[in-house]
């Protein structure tokens, strides 16, 4: 057992993972890790977002235990936290997506693999146990795609989800004033960081090379080509005839990733999409795209309980987890939260991550008088005046592609 493992055991809180993972890694992989586009306004407002609402509890409701799990797509989960897709968890920790694979299957949830992992889908699959998704992207060559899908059917991932909002590369600035590349170059400047990172430089020294593995074929294995050679393979004129397309060729669970608009997630349904994932990419892509939590009620509402609709982006407490299940998500995924984690201690740091959740959420759960999940609906939380009174139906009420977040409002009530 590396000294690293006994870490978590200090880290209280999922900030607390997030200081030790600045201190364990080199800045620019850190800053990969925590960056956002441009201005990293979406990045803060996704936390913010979640800091402005407020619970209205009812603690006269005591309950020895509290029932946190559910059941998405026949699949029952400890809690309603599952890992989402993060390319390149393998700069992180050697076979970074192995390690956080183990953690969420012991932890009861699921693990999301990104196309852009740095072990295969069929590695993954043989390594671990446990409920695994596979996310794929639109590719100009969709015979890519179908390859990837088969690949990830034959493995026994059982869903998939295909990412919408990351068709063209957002703007990561920190990236760029740190001249961060795939794989992570060092020079002068940065050698002396990289120096007093002596825990990662040695773990990575005995990793594989870390490359895209999916990717990888015998002309093409070096990272640096695979990455370089990515946004030339990704489409950007993605629309609904490839979702159908997609659709048609992968019978089991299909969840669209990206999904903001109210009206784009009535049409997932309609589209035969089996959830949505209400999401900005973490604040990765487009910069000032409406805050996740924020996006949330207008498309819970246009869903209508058809189909389950879960939420990323600025979740690091339980707490903003029982917020978004009130405001009509079924499930919450994490990004950065697991990899401070694995930056930290591996599996155990990953382990570490999820056990703070279901902590988390019983604490919440306990002190709010919810028995359980089940107990948590609209009335739990408020929603800050201001996220009504910004609601563009005030004052552009005939605006068309805006109606929906009118209705909304009108279901809600005002809080
Ligand atoms: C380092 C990193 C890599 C990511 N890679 C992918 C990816 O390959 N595919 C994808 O759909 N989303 C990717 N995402 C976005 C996450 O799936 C998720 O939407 C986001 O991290 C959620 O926000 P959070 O980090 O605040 O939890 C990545 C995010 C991070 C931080």
């Amino acid at each position: 057992m590396s000294a690293a493992t006994r870490l978590p055991e200090r880290a209280y809180n999922i900030a607390t993972l997030r200081r030790m993972a600045a201190r364990r890694l080199p800045r620019m992989v850190f800053d990969f890790v925590d960056g956002g586009a441009e201005d990293e306004r979406t990045l803060q407002r996704n936390e913010q977002d979640f800091a402005a609402l407020e619970f209205l509890p009812q603690p006269l409701n005591g309950t020895a235990t509290r029932d946190q799990s559910i059941e998405l797509f026949g699949t029952r989960l400890k809690l309603p936290v599952l890992i989402g897709p993060t390319g390149l968890a393998g700069l992180l920790w050697p076979r970074g997506e192995i390690e956080a694979a183990r953690a969420a299957a012991r932890a009861g949830t699921i693990y999301t693999m990104s196309h852009g992992s740095t072990v295969s889908i069929e590695d993954l699959a043989n390594q671990v146990v446990g409920p695994k998704w596979f996310q794929v992207f639109l590719y100009k060559d969709r015979g890519l795609t179908q390859s990837f899908t088969e690949r990830a059917r034959a493995a026994g991932y059982q869903a998939l989800v295909l990412t919408i909002d990351n068709q063209i590369l957002g703007q990561r600035e920190r990236d760029l004033a740190n001249g961060f590349t795939i794989p992570p170059r060092f020079g002068l400047r940065t050698s002396a960081n990289l120096l007093r990172r002596a825990g990662w430089l040695m773990a990575m020294s005995r990793a594989p090379r870390v490359t895209m593995a999916n990717y990888v074929t015998d002309q093409r294995r070096d990272l640096l080509a695979l990455a370089k050679h990515m946004p030339e393979l990704l489409d950007p004129t993605l629309n609904w005839r490839d979702v159908d397309w997609l659709r048609s060729i992968w019978a089991g669970p299909l969840l669209l990733k990206g999904v903001l608009h109210p009206e784009e997630a009535a049409l997932a349904v309609e589209h035969g999409i089996d959830g949505v994932i209400v999401s900005n990419h973490g604040g990765r892509q487009l910069e000032s795209a409406i805050s996740a939590i924020r996006a949330l009620p207008a498309v819970a509402a246009a869903v209508a309980g058809r189909i389950p609709v879960l939420i990323d982006g600025g979740i690091r407490r339980g707490g903003d987890v029982v917020k978004a299940l009130a405001l009509g998500a079924t499930a919450c995924l994490i990004g950065r939260p697991h990899l401070w984690g694995l930056a930290v201690a591996g599996e155990a740091g990953v382990a570490h991550a999820l056990e703070i959740f279901r902590a988390d959420i019983d604490r919440v759960l306990a002190l709010g008088g919810w028995d359980g999940l089940a107990a948590i609906d609209r009335q739990a939380v408020l929603l800050p005046g201001h996220w009504t009174g910004l609601h563009p139906h005030e004052r552009q009420r005939e605006a068309g592609s805006l109606r929906m977040f009118a209705k909304t409002d009108a279901r809600l009530g005002s809080a």
